[in-house]
């Protein structure tokens, strides 16, 4: 008769233990009954960079790596992308339903009328050197916002966590803007409310002399999209930081802060503006396959940015959809003469052995700096585009995390291998 538990044998002991699986997992914390003597702590699994660990249950989005799946709440991302709009997938990610009309109508004018941050951030912004990178601004501007809104500390109390989500998702693309406005040297430009959530960033950044900013609807329309697909993307590096700063009770404010720094990496959402570096270091089509051949021969640790993924063993279905998008794009602003070359990289590595045997398909990020770019946003302003929509996602699972009552502070354990004990030495004597 088979069971949901699995025998473990000590070989050290001979002792058997049956432990419980639930949901396909076994608790770590219940291997801590297996010790040779009692007063041994017990024994830890050892899973560097999280490669086996579920570290939360959560319900907000569902990724199958191997089938390119990727669904929040239940819906389809192509569905999401094809048919709703970021506000619309904002609410669904934090809330875990799709909004009724009032309610959606509600949420945008909240958000919207939350996009206005206090004039002293305009100085903060101000303080940066003018080369700056905009996600450094970005993420020290939204540590410095939980100075201006103390009340942010409440984490418990349900109004309080709703009205920091509308200041939140109002305010990241405001201060995306000033930190690009900030280098480019041109004044700040005040949210127009009458806009929707990406025509307003769009005013913010572009809008110089006119009375009223009217943006492209086919660029609208596709940074709209393009926030849909960042919106979440379950338990991935920022979504980590933000659970675990998260954990310790601080403002999210704060933990959001912490997300964005963990974003800025080139691993994780600085893997965009790193693929532009990439595709205009590789120049022309013809210098490709001497580029191939350095990344596998591991040169410099060079990889293939925009390929690769922890998760997904497949093409990421967020790089399928941004890659039609593009076209819808390229119509509008011209072609981005980077995208033959790209285009060309991911034939000639779909066909290489190193990448087929490893399961390297294009990312969201292959193809996401090539639209950017050709809106007119300079390269480093790619991370920050990220950050905008996964704000949303953030929001949603530092909330889970807060309200489930099996998570404790973030706290991993550690396999000490250092020095024993050993006795201090005065500087004379070293
Ligand atoms: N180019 C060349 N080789 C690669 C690449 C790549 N982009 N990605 C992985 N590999 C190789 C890696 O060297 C290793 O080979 P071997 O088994 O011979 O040592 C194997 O594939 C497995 O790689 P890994 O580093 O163990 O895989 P990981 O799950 O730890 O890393 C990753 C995932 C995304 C960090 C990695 O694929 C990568 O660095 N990709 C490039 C950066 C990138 O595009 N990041 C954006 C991720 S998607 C957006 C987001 O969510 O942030």
């Amino acid at each position: 008769m088979p069971k949901d538990s699995l025998t473990i044998t000590d070989n050290r002991t001979g002792k058997q233990y049956e432990l419980q699986i639930e949901n396909g997992a076994i608790r770590a914390s219940e291997l801590r009954q297996i010790k040779v003597k009692p007063e041994e702590f017990g024994l830890m699994s050892y899973d560097p960079a999280f490669m086996n660990t579920a570290s939360c249950k959560s319900k907000v989005t569902f990724i199958d790596g191997d089938k390119g799946i990727l669904r929040y709440r239940g819906y389809p991302i192509e569905q999401l992308a094809e048919e709703s709009n970021f506000m619309e997938v904002a609410y669904l990610v934090v809330h875990g339903e799709l909004p009724k009309k009032e309610e959606l109508e509600n949420w945008k004018y909240q958000i919207m009328h939350h996009t206005y941050v206090h004039e002293n951030i305009k100085k903060f912004v101000d303080g940066f050197h003018y080369d700056a990178h905009p996600m450094g601004m970005f993420t020290s501007t939204m540590a410095a916002l939980s100075t201006f809104y103390p009340d942010a500390k409440e984490i418990f109390d349900p109004q309080s966590r709703q009205l920091q989500t509308y200041r939140l998702i109002g305010k990241v693309s405001t201060i995306a803007a000033y930190a690009y406005r900030h280098a480019m040297g041109f004044p700040y430009t005040y949210p127009d409310n009458d806009l929707s959530y990406a025509g307003n960033f769009l005013g913010m950044l572009f809008k110089m002399s006119e009375p009223k900013y009217k943006p492209n609807p086919t660029i609208e329309k596709a940074l709209d999209v393009l926030f849909i697909l960042h919106a979440d993307h379950e338990q991935n590096c920022s979504a980590n930081a933000m659970r675990s700063v998260g954990s310790s009770y601080v403002d999210p404010f704060s933990a959001l802060a912490a997300a964005s720094a963990a974003l800025y990496g080139p691993l994780h959402g600085g893997a965009n503006e790193a693929v532009l570096r990439m595709l205009k270091e590789i120049g022309s089509k013809d210098k490709i396959p001497a580029f191939i051949k350095e990344v596998k021969e591991g040169k410099s640790d060079k990889r293939l940015m925009g390929f690769g993924h922890r998760v997904y063993k497949n093409y990421d279905p967020r790089a399928k959809i941004i890659k039609k998008l593009a076209d819808d794009v390229f119509e509008v602003t011209g072609k981005n003469p980077l995208l033959d070359i790209a285009l060309e990289l991911e034939r000639i590595a779909l066909q290489d052995d190193y990448f087929v045997s490893r399961k390297l398909y294009p990312n969201v990020d292959f193809y996401s700096g090539l639209i950017y770019q050709a809106i007119g946003f300079p390269v480093d302003m790619f991370p920050v585009l990220f950050a905008i929509g996964r704000t949303a996602g953030w929001i949603a699972q530092w909330q889970e995390m807060l309200l489930d009552k099996e998570q404790k502070i973030a706290r991993p354990r550690q396999l000490y291998l250092g020095y024993d004990q050993r006795d201090y030495v005065p500087i004379v004597r070293r």
